[in-house]
Parts: C-alpha cells; structure tokens; sequence
C-alpha cells in the first residue's frame, strides 16, 4: 500500500469490507503491535488490499480475497511472548483465526482456505486456490515492508545528513 489511507480512496474496496470493518472484533485488532512499527489492524488491511488489487488484475476472486485478507490474522494475543503447547505461532493462529472470523461472518470454503493457509511456507499447509497464494505471498511482504521500512527511512535520513556534512 503506498499510504497508510489509500484504500479508502476505492469505494469498490470499502463496499467489500465495511460491514467488517465495523464489527468491534475487527476495531480491537488496532490494540495490538504486529510487526514492531505497525499494529494488527494496519497490517490486516494493508494484506486485504493489496491481495485485492492483484486479485482484481488477474481477474480472481477478489471479493473472498479482501474479506478474508482483512481477517486473516484475526487473534488477540502478543505472538512474541504467548506460547502454545500444541504447536508454533504459525500453526496456530491461522485457526485462531478462523474461529474468530467464523463467529462474526458466514465464510465460504475459499475465504476459509485463505485464512488457513496464509502462512504456506512456514507450514505446510499447501493452499487451495490461487487466492489463498496470492493473500500468503502479499502477507510475507507486508511484514517485510512494515519492519524494514521505518528503518529505511532513518537510514536514508543519517546518509543525508553525512551527505550535507561532506559536501561542506
Ligand atoms: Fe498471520
Ligand atoms: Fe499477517
């Protein structure tokens, strides 16, 4: 997403996700950090829309995209410091999230599989449908970006500076 509001300048997208967007079990998700610079609620979004607009390009289906995209990560614990018995974070919270996501929407069998497997790679759940690659793939991106790009930012900053300072 190139700003943190873009998606609300697609009307198309917002008519898709509203009705979740309001829903108090979405709202919450801005209480928790995700990827240290960014909280759940923003990551959320961000993975929904930009699954949405390469959906929407290869003419998938980019409705079951941004819904599930938006709760894909719908869980209300710190993975940093909570730890389960039954098995790692990335095991876990995909179904976490889904029961949660379950309780607040009927979900069709593409928006479960999308959910579900959005962590493919670190388990080996082996995605469904090519909306589910797409929701999986966008997600490591956007964890990427989120944690690297506050960094970036202060570093191209610090080579400015000794830029100004060497050309004097
Ligand atoms: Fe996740
Ligand atoms: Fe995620």
């Amino acid at each position: 997403m190139k700003s943190k509001n873009e998606w609300r300048t697609d009307p198309e997208y917002v008519s898709l996700v509203e009705d979740l967007l309001a829903q108090p079990a979405v709202k919450k998700l801005a209480n928790y950090t995700q990827h240290h610079h960014s909280n759940r609620l923003q990551h959320s979004i961000a993975v929904s829309f930009d699954s949405y607009k390469i959906a929407k390009r290869m003419h998938l289906n980019y409705r079951n995209v941004a819904r599930a995209g938006l709760l894909h990560d719908l869980f209300y614990y710190d993975w940093r410091t909570t730890k389960f018995d039954l098995g790692t974070h990335a095991f876990i919270h995909p179904r976490v999230a889904l029961r949660n996501a379950e309780k607040i929407t009927p979900l069709n069998d593409m928006e479960k599989d999308i959910i579900l497997k959005h962590m493919f790679g670190a388990t080996m759940a082996i995605p469904k449908y090519w909306e589910s690659l797409i929701v999986s793939l966008v997600d490591d991106f956007e964890a990427e970006h989120e944690f690297f790009s506050p960094l970036r930012a202060k570093l191209a900053r610090k080579i400015r500076k000794r830029r100004m300072k060497t050309t004097w």
